[in-house]
């Protein structure tokens, strides 16, 4: 479309932004990112960025692979669109399929596909609950999750997130959603608790939860193995034994959500293997197809999948499906995203690159400005304080954070902060000396912030 005004007017008059101050873009207006190569973005003044979050999380394999875009085309000259509906199938689908289910960290049996994260998480509760009465426990509803999780923001993945801006004057979470404490030491834990003191009690307050509402009305426990948009939040080492021991004892479903920690990002192919987690059934997306095209997957194991087929013959179809789920395009780019990522050794260079980032993140933490780094494999967080002993950020929520992440924008480092967190999730490509020039930036924004407050 030809027109005299520019992107920026064109966006402020047309766009409505996702989690953004909408009436503070009127004014503000966008960063408009007009190209990337690897790990860099370029906007439209020309300026080059680090993109520090890999996108949203997602963008393993940099901004500029030619072997996804020729996958891409490929496809899209053979069999640009088919769907998996009443028996119906392709290549690609089943192609893809069959490899993530022989990848999975635990026993999975089959894959299914939707267009994003949430769409996965709903679909998940959809099957967990149709689950439920195929079973004759119609009562065995209940979904726990935990604070500061992130699982998305259609309705019933929203309700799964623990954070109030996904909740406040959205009227949700809906009923029958409950939330657990968050694994953040550092920010949870009792007075002189240790971690393993710590882990132990939030076990006890998932059983006691779990004992309070009826171990027969509670179906599942949803959760990331570290938590992402949180704020990066790494479990104590033994977080996840205990919480899965809880589980086991009551019989509810355990639901990895591996949407950010999918596909290397821990240093391992999953965060379930990471953190030796046995789920019932998998989310994954993003780095599923280094985010070049939408697409998620549920992976289930034959506990969860058996009670479902049943089901479906009983009422004669499984009545759930999305028009895009399985797309040819994303599950031809994903194929191919799996295969640069064996062919590279992508997952052990996460891991390799991934220390080196966290080493370096890590020298910050004299910093006054500095309250906790944390991460593991390639992503991390740096919880920003204005005083180390109170572990006070100072001023309004997130008003710390929101600084820094504006001065590492301008030192040239695209990230994101996460209330008073700068979180860092870079393309899994990353070298050491690009790792060097990210951490140089948040060094110059730390160093500015702390001059700006009168604390250097
Ligand atoms: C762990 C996790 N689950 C689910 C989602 C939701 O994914 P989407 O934004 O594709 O709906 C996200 C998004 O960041 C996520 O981090």
């Amino acid at each position: 479309m030809k027109t005299s005004l520019s992107a920026h007017e064109r966006d402020v008059a047309h766009v409505l932004h996702g989690y953004t101050n909408l009436v503070a873009h009127e004014k503000k207006g966008p960063m408009v990112i007009e190209s990337g190569e690897g790990i860099y973005v370029v906007d439209s003044t020309g300026r080059r960025y680090i993109e520090a979050m890999a996108g949203l999380w997602c963008v393993s394999l940099g901004f500029s692979e030619p072997r996804l875009v020729e996958a891409a085309t490929r496809q899209l000259a053979t069999l640009p669109y088919y769907h998996n509906f009443s028996h119906k199938s392709h290549n690609p689908l089943v192609d893809l399929a069959e490899t993530l289910v022989r990848i999975a960290p635990a026993p999975m049996v089959k894959a299914y596909f939707a267009n994003s994260g949430s769409e996965a998480n709903d679909s998940t509760i959809k099957m967990i609950w149709y689950r439920a009465n195929a079973m004759g426990q119609p009562k065995k509803k209940k979904i726990i999750s935990r604070m500061r999780a992130y699982h998305g923001v259609t309705i019933a993945a929203a309700s799964l997130t623990g954070l109030a801006n996904n909740h406040r004057s959205f009227d949700l979470p809906l009923p029958n959603f409950l939330h657990v404490a968050c694994p953040h030491h550092w920010r949870e834990a009792h007075a002189g608790e240790r971690e393993e003191e710590f882990a132990s009690r939030l076990a006890d307050e998932l059983e006691a939860v779990i004992v309070r509402e009826g171990p027969e009305t509670v179906a599942a426990f949803f959760a990331e193995p570290i938590m992402g948009a949180g704020g990066v939040v790494v479990p104590p080492r033994t977080y996840w034994p205990k919480i899965q021991a809880v589980l086991r004892k009551y019989d509810v479903l355990l639901i990895a959500d591996e949407v950010i920690t999918g596909f290397g990002r821990t240093g391992r192919m999953f965060g379930c293997e990471t953190y030796d987690i046995q789920p019932d059934a998998i989310v994954l997306s993003k780095q599923l197809t280094s985010g070049y095209v939408p697409m998620s997957a549920v992976l289930v194991n034959e506990r969860f999948y058996a009670p479902i087929a049943e089901e479906s013959d009983r009422i004669g179809v499984f009545g759930h499906g999305f028009t895009g789920g399985g797309h040819p395009l994303a599950a031809a780019v994903a194929l191919e995203t799996l295969q640069i990522m064996k062919e590279r050794d992508l997952v052990k260079h996460a891991g390799r690159v991934g220390a080196v980032m966290r080493e370096r993140l890590g020298s910050l933490a004299e910093h006054p400005l500095v309250g906790e780094v944390r991460g593991v494999g390639l992503i991390a967080a740096v919880e920003l304080v204005s005083d180390k002993k109170s572990k006070r950020a100072g001023g309004a929520p997130g008003e710390l954070g929101a600084l820094v992440n504006g001065l590492l924008t301008e030192q040239g480092c695209i990230t994101r902060n996460m209330a008073d967190a700068i979180a860092f999730c870079p393309p899994l490509i990353i070298t050491e000396s690009e790792v060097d020039q990210m951490v140089g930036c948040l060094a110059r924004a730390l160093d500015l912030a702390a001059s700006r407050l009168g604390l250097a």
